[in-house]
């Protein structure tokens, strides 16, 4: 991490009330959650479009469920890195804060942030395909896949985004509100190339908001940031939030 950057990234916090955050699956990785599209990312493993779409469910329910209780399994025993932890207690430090995730893995929460916007839904929610009724579900491995709806019977389906799938748009509203409110956002751990989420920086900078971005690699954003950050989020957000007590 370049020391001056990071200074330049703590002096822009320490000026501001208001801060949102978008996450992406780096934020996850260190603490054992594969990413999408890194080296070892699920996309180079398994085709989205066999798994994660409708089209997929309708055709091979069993199939899709199988690969969702995997993820489930490797989840679960997963604790959140100091990365999340750092994040959760910066919901106390400034006046406003609010996270908005791409992750399903529910790792904020589990790091005590509190109401996390999850744009692409949460891995141990299940809903039925018939009556739209959500639940939490926790125990994993499941034992009947498909799962089915206690009340009507029909499948349960993950609660979670698929490709060709809108996102719930009170969600996806609250998402760009809180975006163009905030004075600073930060960007962590997110290749913000899937839409609409890699359009919240883009809409938060329109309002005035500064733009840091936390990943290893440079990504698409980059170029539009004022402040990028070369670095692992689980060691640059505790860097960070030392020079922000320093500097407030
Ligand atoms: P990706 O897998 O596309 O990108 C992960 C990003 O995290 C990359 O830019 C990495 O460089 C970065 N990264 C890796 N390790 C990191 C670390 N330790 N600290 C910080 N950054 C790190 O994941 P997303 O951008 O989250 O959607 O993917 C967006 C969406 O695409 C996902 O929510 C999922 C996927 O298809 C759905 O399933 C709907």
């Amino acid at each position: 991490m370049n020391d001056n950057l990071a200074s330049s990234a703590a002096d822009l916090l320490a000026r501001v009330d208001r801060v949102a955050v978008v996450t992406g699956a780096g934020v996850s990785a260190e603490s054992g959650v594969p990413t999408f599209r890194g080296q070892d990312g699920l996309w180079r493993r398994y085709r989205a479009e066999t798994l994660a779409t409708p089209e997929a469910f309708e055709r091979d329910p069993k199939l899709v469920w199988e690969w969702y209780d995997w993820r489930r399994g490797l989840i679960a025993p997963v604790e959140p890195n100091p990365g999340h932890q750092v994040l959760a207690v910066w919901q106390d430090l400034f006046a406003g804060f609010s996270l908005i995730t791409q992750n399903v893995d529910g790792l904020h929460a589990k790091a005590g942030s509190r109401d996390v916007v999850e744009l692409h839904g949460n891995i141990w929610k299940l809903r039925c395909t018939r009556e739209g009724t959500v639940s939490e579900v926790r125990e994993s491995p499941l034992p009947q896949l498909p799962p089915v709806c206690p009340s009507c019977g029909a499948f349960l389906r993950p609660h979670v985004v698929w490709f060709g799938e809108s996102l719930d748009p009170a969600v996806l509203e609250r998402a760009f509100r809180l975006s163009e409110s905030c004075q600073a956002m930060l960007v962590i751990g997110t290749s913000s190339v899937v839409q609409p989420a890699a359009s919240l920086p883009f809409a938060a900078a329109r309002a005035g908001a500064k733009i840091v971005e936390i990943n290893p690699e440079p990504t698409p954003l980059t170029p539009h940031t004022d402040v990028f950050l070369a670095g692992r989020s689980g060691e640059i957000l505790p860097a960070l939030d030392r020079l922000l007590r320093e500097t407030r």
